[in-house]
């Protein structure tokens, strides 16, 4: 097999299961891409930080430019914007194909990134920006292309389902519940992102530009999230048969009233008997109405590191496939000029 030189921006929670798992299932790697993947370099921000003994110390560097710049593929897993952002468009001029799970900065600067991916003649992944290990990304621009998607409804995310799920079945207080769920590597790194609906709305950004082919950014996302929620708030939908979600709504309005997306991140009653009610802990699932298909539902676990990084080294086999095999690499969808309507028109 040919070689491609990867390089891995980040060795946290998803980094760390990354790098584990192109070293362990190396061969296998090669048989589905068609490529021997060979890890050049990890960069991080502390050189002497205990890492998992799958992270070659060898491999590892605090220059983060020159592991963006240095290689064929490029997987960015350090997350927020900055330097994140940067590192990637460095990435981009330099010929890589890049994979991300940084949902924060698509749904801030997705069409600066897919320019940019376009200029070079490069590819942008990522996969693992919406609901961790489910294929939500690829089942919406792909499966979906030959429907007409008019809503989404989905729990997008883990750590704000695994605290509201604690609190309602073990009792759990909330900074408790929060503890536990950084532990587990659900979080992100600042935890305000889950907890009031940041990261649910950057994923409903993404999720709602793939499904009605609109630009939809975080910025237009009508947002609450579970900050306020208390104890007594989830005993009182228990008493009236529903269970607290942190919901992700992104819908197609089509009618007398109004023409357009209307997006929305918060946390709703759900009737104990609805699909939705029983994902539990860090899981996620994502509804899909469509017109033709009717109803799909998709599910799994939605954070954590080896569920994501299922997710990004799915994209690691399409962009080295792509780069070696040929074929049709995802590109940006084009685009109808949809509205975003207000929440009053929710
Ligand atoms: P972590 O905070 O666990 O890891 C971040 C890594 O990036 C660390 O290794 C850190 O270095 C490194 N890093 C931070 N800043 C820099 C910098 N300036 N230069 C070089 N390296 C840097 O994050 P996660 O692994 O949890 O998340 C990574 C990305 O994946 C994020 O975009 C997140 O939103 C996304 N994601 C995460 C999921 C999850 O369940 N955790 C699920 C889906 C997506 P050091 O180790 O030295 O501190
Ligand atoms: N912090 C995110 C969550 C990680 O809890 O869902 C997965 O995107």
């Amino acid at each position: 097999h040919p070689v491609l030189k990867v390089g891995v921006l980040g060795s946290g929670t998803v980094g760390t299961q990354v790098v584990r798992l192109l070293g362990e299932q190396a061969e296998e790697f090669a048989a589905r891409s068609g490529a021997r993947l060979e890890v050049t370099g990890i960069a991080v921000r502390d050189l002497d930080a205990l890492r998992d003994p799958a992270v070659p110390r060898e491999l590892l560097t605090d220059d983060a430019t020159a592991v963006a710049t240095g290689n064929d593929l490029v997987v960015e897993l350090i997350g927020g914007i900055e330097p994140a952002r940067t590192l990637i468009l460095a990435a981009f001029r330099a010929g890589a194909s890049v994979v991300t799970g940084n949902k924060a900065l698509i749904a801030a600067h997705g069409p600066e990134l897919y320019a940019a991916a376009a200029a070079a003649g490069t590819d942008f992944y990522y996969e693992a920006a919406v609901a961790g290990a489910i294929p939500v990304v690829y089942a919406l621009r792909e499966s979906m292309a030959g429907d007409r998607v008019t809503s989404v409804l989905g729990i997008v995310n883990g750590t704000t389902n695994y605290i509201l799920d604690e609190m309602s079945t073990k009792g759990l207080g909330f900074e408790e519940a929060l503890a536990a769920a950084q532990a587990l590597g659900y979080a992100e790194a600042d935890p305000t992102a889950d907890v009031d609906g940041l990261d649910a709305a950057a994923k409903c950004a993404i999720i709602a530009s793939l499904a009605f082919h609109t630009r939809v950014g975080i910025d237009d996302v009508d947002v609450t999230g579970i900050r306020s929620i208390t104890a007594d708030d989830i005993r009182e939908a228990r008493a009236s048969g529903c269970v607290l979600k942190l919901l992700a709504v992104a819908q197609r309005r089509e009618d007398d009233h109004a023409n357009g997306v209307s997006v929305r991140v918060h946390p709703a009653l759900v009737p104990a008997d609805h699909p939705l009610a029983g994902v539990h802990g860090a899981f996620n699932a994502v509804l899909v109405e469509a017109e033709s298909a009717g109803r799909l539902m998709f599910y799994g676990q939605g954070a954590g590191g080896a569920p994501t990084a299922s997710a990004v080294l799915s994209d690691v086999v399409a962009a080295a496939f792509h780069r070696i095999g040929g074929g049709q690499a995802p590109r940006e969808l084009a685009y109808a000029d949809l509205p975003i309507l207000g929440p009053e028109s929710a």
